[in-house]
């Protein structure tokens, strides 16, 4: 159950093993770099993608990042329990780190050191979807049930991270939107190399195009799918069964149709209308 297997940190579910509470107290204390580069990302929203094409924009093309260190290590989680083992403090700028925390839910050098951030968007229906088979296969997350029962958890909050719907209007009306760029699971599908070439000018790397064409074409879904540092091979069985559900899974936009019904689609859309109707934010899925 809930209670067994996670904690409530500022109001949100996260899962005990992985985020004990020496993890929250460090990212409390954090210092963060104004030239850090945050990836922030509701659950299953991108996170393992953005952890493979920013070190990649970030060397430059030079694969050895992604093709030697896992993705945990690479873009740490800053309230995931390895952050604390990894020296942080020593990492040379620009260091890239990842983060599911809600916007009010930041340490205070956040708001003043003012790191980059890329925030990942996806259409929470999507996300459900995901969801459901990620908690079917981690043994650190609760069972799922039905899709029935897991939607209304969805919805409601009840679930790692808490509200899909608070974490996204709290990142869309946070200050100082300069240095935070948005960027859509959906349009990173739709065209890769546009997004990495967005990325780069965001990140103030002018790279050339056959460049942002080579990175694109590593982090297809096809290709980033056989790296074993990032495809969660190395993740004991015990903890995560692939053979249930890989993590990397479909890697496409709309796979809710296949794991929702009608009813449950409408249902959602209709408790998506009541959240949303105050966020003027133009998403690609509406
Ligand atoms: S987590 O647990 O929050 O870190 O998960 P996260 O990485 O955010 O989300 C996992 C989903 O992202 C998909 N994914 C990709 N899609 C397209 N292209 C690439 N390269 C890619 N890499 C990861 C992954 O397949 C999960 O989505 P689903 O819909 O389950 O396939």
């Amino acid at each position: 159950t809930e209670e067994q297997l996670y904690s409530v940190h500022k109001g949100v579910y996260v899962p005990k093993s992985l985020h004990p509470a020496e993890s929250l107290q460090y990212y409390e204390q954090f210092a963060f770099r104004h030239d850090d580069v945050l990836i922030v990302t509701y659950p299953k929203s991108g996170t393992t993608w953005m952890q493979e094409i920013v070190p990649l924009i970030m060397s430059e093309g030079d694969l050895t990042p992604v093709q030697t260190i896992p993705n945990w290590d690479r873009v740490p989680w800053l309230e995931e329990h390895r952050a604390i083992v990894l020296n942080l403090e020593e990492r040379p700028s620009p260091r890239v780190f990842a983060t599911h925390f809600h916007y009010g839910m930041m340490p205070q050098s956040f708001f003043t050191a003012k790191p980059k951030v890329i925030c990942v968007l996806r259409n929470p229906k999507d996300v459900l979807a995901s969801s459901f088979h990620y908690y079917g296969m981690a043994s650190y997350m609760v069972d799922p049930g039905t899709m029935d029962e897991f939607m209304e958890k969805f919805l409601s909050g009840k679930v790692m991270f808490g509200s899909w719907f608070d974490h996204v209007k709290g990142w869309l009306s946070a200050k100082d939107k300069e240095r935070i760029m948005f960027i859509s699971y959906e349009e990173m599908v739709h065209d890769l190399k546009e997004s990495v070439s967005k990325l780069s000018q965001f990140l103030g790397k002018s790279l050339k195009p056959d460049m942002i064409e080579k990175i694109s074409d590593h982090c297809l879904f096809k290709n980033m799918k056989q790296n074993k540092m990032s495809n969660y091979s190395l993740v004991p069985e015990e903890f995560m069964d692939l053979k249930k559900s890989e993590f990397l899974r479909k890697g496409i936009a709309g796979d809710w149709k296949n794991n929702m019904t009608a009813a449950q689609s409408e249902r959602f859309d209709a408790v998506y209308k009541a959240k949303m109707q105050d966020v003027q934010f133009k998403f690609v899925w509406d």
